[in-house]
């Protein structure tokens, strides 16, 4: 490194917030909060974002996605590994075939290998008998190469696949992708019903294979006044058959094939597209993620808000995958590899949560492949305003807008305020309906009155029945609000939501309902219960929470974020399948879940402190009568007097409108995505950034949001910002990043953290403590975290003391010594002050230590007196900052020594078991629970997990449905082949000929 590089990354203590306080005053507000003329210089966006953004922080206090950055290299020890062997037996294979070729195929041959798989087949069942075929064939084409006997049964299979592969290039074709294309229909054989015969697979291979043509040809030559190009929607009758069988969809809705058959959908217009909650949206999107993928041999990418949204249709999803030939691949927590595996041969659809869809489209721009992508599908867009994550799709939707050609964009929500200027944002066409297949009907309950929810009454109530209660006078007391009354009108028969503004209230709730309801609930679904509990204290290492160990023998459970994924996960399949017919939660459930639900009731019109929005209020009530679930659905809001008129306006008015939120925290995510668009090479003189943001929501708003003269500013004061923490350099005209800001954008670091990282890092490589996890986890403990826990210092001084020596040492060097500790915890006054964000930071990587060591997260808790909640979202942000710290170092040549590390303690946090679950804990939605009853039923690796029958399965393992048995095989299927495709691949590149090898002539030119 030079001096001058060394100059650009120089640490300085800069007071930033002070610094931004004042460079970025900008008078933003909503115009709905300003006055007539003009915005009162006092009116800050900055400030009305900020309290939007509260607002949304806590409505989302579970926003599970805490991973928004790079974190590709998981797997690469074993990938290397695996390259090798491949490579070699690549190697084999093209000796081998040399000798084969000189044979003659004779019928003999094909007769000989028929008898002996006939032979074979008899003992086992059929799908692992196909399988067993599948691997056959392979290990034969591997030993004899593609010219050896084939057995007669897939003649046809290999001639429809060979008319696939003669358009492909000679090189790197059928011999190289025999690996893949066996793994394909193993995988085909293994997902299709188990008693499908080969011969009526490759039957059906070959038709599909023939409709996919046809179809795509039918794409390529559509002029845009064709509105029709196949069987079903311009995909083959397999997707048809596969929705009713994958999905008991027999029919579409008139409005989903009014909507698919948009003259704007035909165009592939961007679109949005907005119908109240249950409208069935999902399916329109995917039936046109299917045409991209199919047809129009595209990659797609589909944004969802939430990590278990994200796993939910990644295991939905699988299935299509495996019979269509496409990949799903997940970007959800610790998943998903940047840039993405480059495919030759299949279509990738993207599953992603906001943040990892981001770097997601960073990546391929950066890579040049943009244009793969052909449709980039946002669920609930109305997200775009909320808050920091509203400001992460902004700048993902954005720069699609601007780099991509062709690539289309569609949004779906069933609570958009302002279509228009959403519209206008991503040049889209809107279609909107107010279908609901299930009728749901709103009510609110004052006192003892249930009044029925109707906009066309005066004040909007109208009476509808008095509430049956009998109640004591204790019961009056503990229950003022007849929830128990509300309740037992549905419980046990059918399934009840109780939405609670706080996580502690859940609980009492839960636990308040229990006290009353009678004996015979106990009697229900016992086993299943008893099983159920008994999972719950499995996830726990033994302890169950008493919470739950009280009211799930009644049928009853709490849901929020201060539960394990894996208990949450247990609980909404538990409730799924009936064994528990209520559950009370807050807010976790209420966006996207297809859960039973006949009544919703609300506890209050708060979601803690702050009054319900209407979207809050209508993604929580539009959680009752879900299609196929439920026949009917009903909500009942609890209202007090004081709260009659402003709840008024919550069950009627219309919905809010969603403003930008790059101005957020002073301009946040406009400096965030100002740095990224110089870093990816998108803009490099202001100019041209000038042109990009006018593809923002920003601009679209600017007037609204009262920054007519302000856009300008505010690029300038982002500009002077990112110069004064040299992140960016300006060179006349053209503005480029300098190393720490490559690094910064590259591991999505926080602008106002980079320096700080920079130096504790170059402070670590002085004395970098490796005979434990210790310093390495101290930085990845995410500096945001800090102010979250205030350190117990009796416990702080217990744990420091059984440090060893060395440790002590090393906690000693980055500002926490033993004496410190020790004072405090004596309560003695400490002369020698430290940097309390050091001290607690240290207390932080001290519960991650213990937790590494003891894999028990009820141990840690108790430990340290914090919620496992809590310590649960501290591993997952502290795995999302490891990857993070990661790619930044990656850019930093110093940094070289942090990479190997880095990477092997990514993997650690991320699954946070014993390293022989991990594989099986890849799988989406397998947890530690169910990946221990897999392994204890000899389920060991991915590859057991691919090839199970999903009916032994679910019978082998207690309480696996055959439903989520299929999905679990099937997402297994999925990522075996999706990893050996990517080997498949690297294998084809490493053998390629490069393009521009010197050729003879060429070097005795020279
Ligand atoms: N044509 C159809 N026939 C039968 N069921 C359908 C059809 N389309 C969708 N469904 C089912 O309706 C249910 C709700 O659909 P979906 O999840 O797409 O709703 P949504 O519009 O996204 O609602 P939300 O806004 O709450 O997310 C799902 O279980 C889905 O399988
Ligand atoms: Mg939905």
């Amino acid at each position: 490194m030079n001096s001058a590089e060394k100059r650009d990354i120089r640490i300085k203590r800069v007071s930033s917030r002070k610094r931004s306080r004042e460079s970025s005053q900008i008078h933003l507000t909503p115009e709905r909060k300003r006055g007539p003329e003009k915005c009162p210089q006092s009116c800050r966006i900055s400030s009305i974002m900020a309290e939007q953004q509260e607002q949304a922080a806590e409505f989302c206090s579970d926003s599970e996605d805490l991973f928004g950055d790079y974190d590709s290299l998981l797997q690469d020890s074993s990938l290397l590994a695996k390259l090798d062997n491949a490579e070699q037996s690549e190697r084999q294979r093209d000796v081998q075939r040399d000798f084969t070729n000189l044979r003659t195929k004779t019928s003999a041959d094909v007769l000989t290998d028929s008898i002996l798989e006939a032979l074979a087949e008899e003992d086992l069942p059929p799908s692992m008998q196909q399988f067993q075929d599948q691997v056959q064939e392979t290990r034969s084409r591997l030993q004899g190469g593609d010219q050896t006997s084939t057995p007669l049964k897939n003649i046809e299979t290999s001639t429809s696949l060979r008319n696939k592969e003669d358009s492909r290039p000679p090189r790197g074709g059928a011999s190289r992708r025999s690996v893949a294309d066996a793994l394909k229909r193993a995988m085909l054989g293994n997902a299709a019903s188990p008693a499908a015969a080969s011969r009526s697979a490759a039957l059906k291979e070959a038709v599909l294979s023939e409709e996919i043509s046809v179809a795509r040809q039918a794409m390529e030559e559509v002029s845009a006044e064709t509105p029709d190009l196949g069987p079903f929607f311009g995909l083959p009758t397999r997707v048809k058959e596969l929705m009713l069988r994958l999905k008991g969809i027999q029919n579409l809705y008139e409005w989903q094939e009014t909507c698919l058959n948009l003259q704007s959908v035909q165009r592939r217009k961007n679109l949005i597209y907005s119908l109240p909650t249950s409208g069935g949206k999902t399916l329109v999107a995917e039936i046109l993620i299917l045409r991209e993928l199919l047809c129009r041999r595209k990659d797609a990418l589909f944004i969802l808000p939430y990590i278990s949204l994200v796993q939910e249709k990644v295991r939905g999803l699988a299935s299509f995958g495996v019979e269509l030939d496409f990949l799903v691949e997940e970007y959800a927590g610790s998943k998903g590899r940047f840039p993405p595996v480059k495919r030759k041969h299949r279509r990738s659809l993207y599953v992603a949560t906001i943040e990892k869809a981001h770097s997601l489209v960073n990546s391929l721009i950066e890579n040049q492949r943009i244009d793969d992508l052909g449709l980039v599908v946002v669920d609930e867009l109305h997200m775009l305003g909320d808050g920091s994550r509203g400001a992460i799709i902004e700048m993902t939707l954005a720069k699609v807008l601007y780099t991509a050609k062709s690539t289309q964009i569609i949004g779906m929500s069933a609570t958009l305020g302002n279509i228009r200027d959403l519209q206008t944002f991503l040049r889209a066409e809107n279609y909107t309906n107010d279908f609901r297949p299930v009728q749901l009907k709103e009510y609110v309950k004052l006192q003892g009155t249930i009044y029925e929810v109707d906009p066309k009454e005066e004040d909007c109530f109208r009476f509808s029945r008095l509430l049956n209660f009998k109640y004591s006078s204790s019961m009056q007391k503990l229950d003022p609000d007849h929830i128990i009354a509300m309740v037992t009108e549905v419980i046990p028969t059918h399934s009840c939501l109780v939405f609670c503004p706080t996580k502690k209230n859940c609980e009492n709730v839960g636990g308040m309902i229990c006290r009353y309801l009678r004996e015979d609930f106990l009697r229900l679904h016992e086993p299943e219960k008893v099983l159920l509990l008994r999972q719950l204290r499995e996830s726990g290492g033994g302890s169950v929470c008493p919470v739950l160990r009280r009211t799930v023998p009644y049928g009853v459970a709490y849901h929020h974020s201060g539960l394990t994924g894996e208990e949450r996960r247990l609980l909404e399949e538990a409730y799924s399948c009936g064994t528990l017919c209520l559950l009370t939660c807050t807010s976790t459930l209420a966006a996207g879940v297809n859960l039973p639900a006949r009544r919703v009731i609300l506890r209050s019109p708060y979601v803690a402190a702050d009054f319900l929005k209407r979207s809050q209020y209508k993604q929580m009530v539009g959680r009752a009568g879900r299609a196929g679930i439920d026949s009917e659905g009903e909500s009942i809001l609890i209202l007090q007097d004081k709260d009659r008129l402003t709840a008024k306006t919550l069950v009627c008015a219309p919905m809010e409108s969603c403003f930008s939120n790059l101005m957020l925290d002073e301009g946040k995510g406009l400096r965030t995505l100002i740095l990224s668009l110089i870093g990816l090479n998108i803009t490099s003189s202001v100019q041209q950034l000038q042109d990009f943001l006018r593809c923002t929501l920003l601009f679209v708003q600017q007037k609204q949001l009262c920054v007519q003269t302000g856009l300008e500013e505010a690029l300038q004061h982002s500009l002077h910002f990112l110069q004064e923490k040299e992140l960016i350099t300006a060179e006349g005209e053209t503005l480029s990043v300098t190393r720490l800001g490559k690094a910064t954008y590259k591991g999505s670091v926080d602008l106002l953290y980079s320096s700080v990282l920079y130096r504790d890092l170059s402070k670590g490589l002085e004395g970098l403590l490796l005979n434990s996890f210790l310093h390495l986890l101290y930085l990845v403990t995410p500096y945001d975290m800090v102010h979250q826990c205030k350190p117990g210092w009796m416990l702080y001084y217990t744990q420091f003391t059984l440090l060893s020596a060395a440790e002590q040492r090393m906690s000693a060097s980055v500002g926490v010594p033993e004496s410190f500790v020790a004072r405090k915890a004596a309560g003695q006054t400490v002369r020698k002050s430290a940097n309390m964000e050091v001290v607690s930071r240290m207390y932080l990587a001290l519960v991650l230590f213990s937790l590494l060591k003891d894999l028990n997260l009820w141990v840690v808790s108790d430990r340290f007196q914090l919620s496992r909640g809590f310590i649960q979202s501290l591993l997952s942000s502290s795995c999302s900052f490891c990857s993070c710290v990661l790619h930044f170092t990656e850019e930093l040549e110093e940094f070289w020594p942090f990479r190997a590390l880095l990477t092997e303690l990514t993997r650690r946090l991320s699954y946070c078991v014993t390293s022989e679950l991990i594989p099986l804990m890849e799988v989406a939605g397998v947890m530690e629970a169910r990946a221990k009853q897999l392994y204890n039923a000899g389920y060991k690796t991915l590859t057991h997990l691919a090839n199970a029958d999903a009916a032994v399965l679910s019978n082998t393992i207690e309480n696996l449905h055959r439903k989520q048995a299929n999905q679990i095989v099937a997402s297994a299927k999925m990522l075996l082949s999706e990893k050996a495709a990517a080997l498949q691949e690297e294998v084809d590149d490493l053998l390629t000929l490069p393009k521009d090898l010197p050729s003879a002539d060429a070097l005795r030119s020279l």
